[in-house]
């Protein structure tokens, strides 16, 4: 085991969630323990997520991928949009002078506030068209219990990213530029249900925007 295969790292925990394979010890445990607090962490950001597209990033996905020329994976930091957006594959597959869609499902609460993920985000807005669309859900502890949150933050806390809950008025923030589309930025629980029996309780903020 390496180092890294120790510390339970966020994507290996969020495939196990799924029911994936690409998982380790480590991360199969603290999930298990985020389990123990709330049986629901994945099930309506997942929801979102596929009404979106669904999302591929740190697994294998190039393998799991239609090779159309129409998919394209790339690797990179959320922190460093630049990167992404400069990178010839990304341009090679889509063109940014046409209306596109940004999903940032369940990744911002990755990102701490000393990484201004809310420069990044805007970075991404600035490199899209008006009638571009964000889509996101994000961590939020507004409406919940305390001790629960603060035991499901603490074991993330020893993961390869902690977890950063935020306001609604935080989240709000990273809209900015965008007009919400119905129902604005609600409980992801809430957000265009779509029959599946929902969680008693919801523990993100999901919204969509087109950019004006
Ligand atoms: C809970 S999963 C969500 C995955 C996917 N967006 C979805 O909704 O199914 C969180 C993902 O965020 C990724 N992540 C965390 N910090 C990141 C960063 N700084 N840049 C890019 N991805 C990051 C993790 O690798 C992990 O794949």
């Amino acid at each position: 085991m390496t180092e890294a295969e120790n510390r339970p790292n966020v994507a290996r925990m969020y495939d196990y969630y799924l029911g994936g394979c690409h998982n380790f010890a480590a991360d199969r445990a603290a999930a298990e323990e985020v389990l123990k607090i709330s049986r629901t962490p994945a099930s309506p950001r997942r929801a979102t997520a596929r009404s979106c597209a669904g999302s591929c990033a740190g697994r294998p996905s190039r393998a799991l991928l239609p090779t159309d020329g129409r998919t394209v994976v790339l690797q990179g930091d959320l922190r460093r949009p630049g990167e992404l957006l400069a990178d010839p594959a990304l341009r090679a597959t889509i063109d940014l002078s046409e209306p596109v869609a940004v999903l940032l499902l369940a990744v911002l609460h990755f990102v701490p506030d000393a990484d201004d993920p809310y420069a990044a985000v805007a970075k991404l807005r600035d490199a899209t068209v008006p009638g571009s669309v964000l889509a996101l859900s994000h961590l939020t502890l507004d409406g919940l219990p305390t001790l629960p949150t603060e035991q499901g933050t603490a074991i993330y806390r020893r993961s390869s990213s902690p977890l950063v809950p935020r306001s609604r008025d935080e989240v709000a923030r990273f809209l900015d530029g965008y007009e919400l589309v119905d129902p604005g930025l609600v409980k992801v629980a809430d957000w265009r249900p779509d029959g599946e029996p929902q969680a008693a309780v919801s523990h993100g903020y999901g919204g969509v925007g087109v950019r004006r």
